[in-house]
């Protein structure tokens, strides 16, 4: 049972009622008195004042950083800076030691550590405060998700993690096998025969559940899923992981107006419900980014605080955006000679990267932007084409400072324009045989999106590489833990 945050709580009743035992992990001790615990509940540490008189000296020697100990005491009010109450010790027990050789060579010990080397040692980095205040905030906004679609009347879709498709049409998946790779079977023209693997064919990990969460909409009528995704592009960026994970609402009914609608309201409220239940680690991560901000070059500095940055998202709507006017502005706009930005886009048709799209989003409109009916060509199969027979209701939105965070569309819900654009790519009926079946029987209008919830998480703390959100991240040439 975690008891910090309720000790801290207490401060309103009378304290000196009150003993308790607390447990926790050591992150400082100094002068032989002052033990700072922490539990993982909060980012605020407890003091713990041991009159060493009291105390045997060996026992104290094992009260080192890092060491997990439980204390005993009354509350009393603190004579120190920085906390109301401090427990003062009766009786102290070391649960497991720390040896201190040998945190020294860890990210344990009391110094400021690089982000990179956190990296290397992310079994240890959720007991610093920036990874314990990251991950909390993490679980919060996973728990603001689910309660966003339950009180919205949606249903939860656990939709598979193997799959027999490629959801995107963009080949960028891990294979699963349980074959001998030494000794892959073949076809008589040197194909591999997956006849004799485990599911009888080919499968990989899901690149997305949208097909299967299309389905359930059809008979659910609102649902979503949260689940992992995994894409084997080799993108090292501090905005790409190999695993990471999805929300994906998909409604029937809805045209892509009202998705637009639904991922607005979405995201502010889940922001909404981080401000109102995460203050203390979100002016933690405030007052750590102003704090790296001092050590970076006034262009990559955030432009806003972080709760005002969260506020000004709570406050402005989105700007939407048809593709073929954000081109527009980009051909208006002026190349920058300082190569920060090469934002000059000659064609109609091209994708955007991802300098088009921060200059859209950070110069121009300097807010979040919803950019929508992009050309067929840049854009996934499963799209409603427009009338236009160029453009599909597909629509991304962007972020300061992220970049895309979603990406969605409304659905193509007619079987004959559907079989033909699958016919055009080139892509196995066989593996869809059934996502086209939803379009013979009652089909209908429907739309959905996918946000990315580490990018989320990113723009909420305040973060920059997405490595560093997520506790063990999946990228290229890493998968130590
Ligand atoms: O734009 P994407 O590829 O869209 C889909 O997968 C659709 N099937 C979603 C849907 O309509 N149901 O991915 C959606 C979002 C992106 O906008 C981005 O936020 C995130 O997923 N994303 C990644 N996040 C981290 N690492 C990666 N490699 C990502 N690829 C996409
Ligand atoms: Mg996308």
């Amino acid at each position: 049972m975690q008891q910090h945050k309720k000790v801290l709580e207490v401060i309103q009743s009378d304290p000196s009622l009150i003993e308790l035992t607390v447990k926790g992990w050591v992150r400082s001790f100094r002068s032989n008195r002052f033990i700072a615990l922490n539990d993982g509940s909060t980012i605020h540490n407890l003091q713990c004042v041991v009159d060493f008189e009291n105390f045997d000296e060996a026992l104290l020697k094992r009260v080192t950083v890092g060491a997990a100990i439980a204390v005993t005491g009354h509350l009393v009010e603190s004579q120190g800076q920085g906390q109301n109450v401090e427990i003062q010790v009766s009786k102290l027990e070391i649960l497991g030691d720390a040896d201190t050789e040998e945190v020294k060579l860890t990210i344990l010990s009391p110094k400021r550590h690089s982000l990179e080397k956190l990296r290397e040692q992310a079994h240890l980095r959720v007991r610093t405060n920036t990874f314990g205040a990251i991950m909390r905030v993490r679980s919060k906004l996973s728990f603001a998700v689910h309660e966003y679609f339950h009180k919205n009347g949606f249903y939860n879709v656990h939709t598979p993690i193997i799959t027999g498709s490629d959801a995107e049409g963009a080949g960028e998946m891990f294979r699963v096998t349980t074959m001998d790779l030494k000794n892959v079977p073949k076809n008589d023209d040197g194909s591999i025969n997956f006849k004799e693997d485990f599911f009888g064919k080919e499968t990989n990990l899901t690149v997305s559940g949208q097909l299967e969460a299309e389905t359930y909409a059809m008979g659910l009528g609102q649902v979503y899923t949260f689940g992992p995704t995994f894409r084997a592009e080799n993108s090292n960026t501090s905005r790409h992981l190999a695993e990471f994970w999805m929300i994906e609402p998909e409604v029937a009914f809805n045209d892509l107006a009202a998705n637009m609608d639904l991922a607005e309201d979405f995201i502010k409220y889940v922001i909404n419900y981080l401000v109102e239940n995460c203050q203390d680690d979100l002016a933690f991560l405030e007052q750590r980014q102003q704090q790296e901000d001092k050590s970076k070059p006034e262009a990559e500095r955030s432009p806003m605080p972080l709760m005002e940055k969260l506020q000004f998202i709570l406050e402005n709507n989105f700007k939407r955006v048809s593709y073929t006017e954000a081109i527009d502005i980009l051909k208006d706009s002026k190349p920058n000679k300082k190569k920060k930005f090469k934002y000059l886009i000659e064609e109609w048709g091209a994708d955007l990267q991802s300098e088009h799209e921060r200059f859209l989003v950070e110069k121009h409109f300097k807010c979040p932007v919803i950019l929508f009916d992009y050309p067929a060509k840049i854009k996934a199969f499963y799209m409603r084409l427009n009338d236009d027979k160029k453009t599909v209701r597909a629509m991304d939105i962007l972020f300061p400072g992220i970049g895309e965070i979603v990406g969605g569309s409304q659905r193509e819900e007619r079987y004959d324009v559907l079989k033909q654009k699958i016919d055009e790519l080139g892509i196995d009926e066989k593996e869809l045989w059934w996502y086209l079946e939803t379009r013979k029987f009652g089909t209908a209008v429907h739309s959905g999106f996918g946000l990315g919830f580490e990018r989320l998480v990113l723009f909420v703390t305040g973060m920059t590489n997405i490595r560093d959100v997520i506790p063990f991240p999946r990228t290229p040439l890493n998968a130590e833990f």
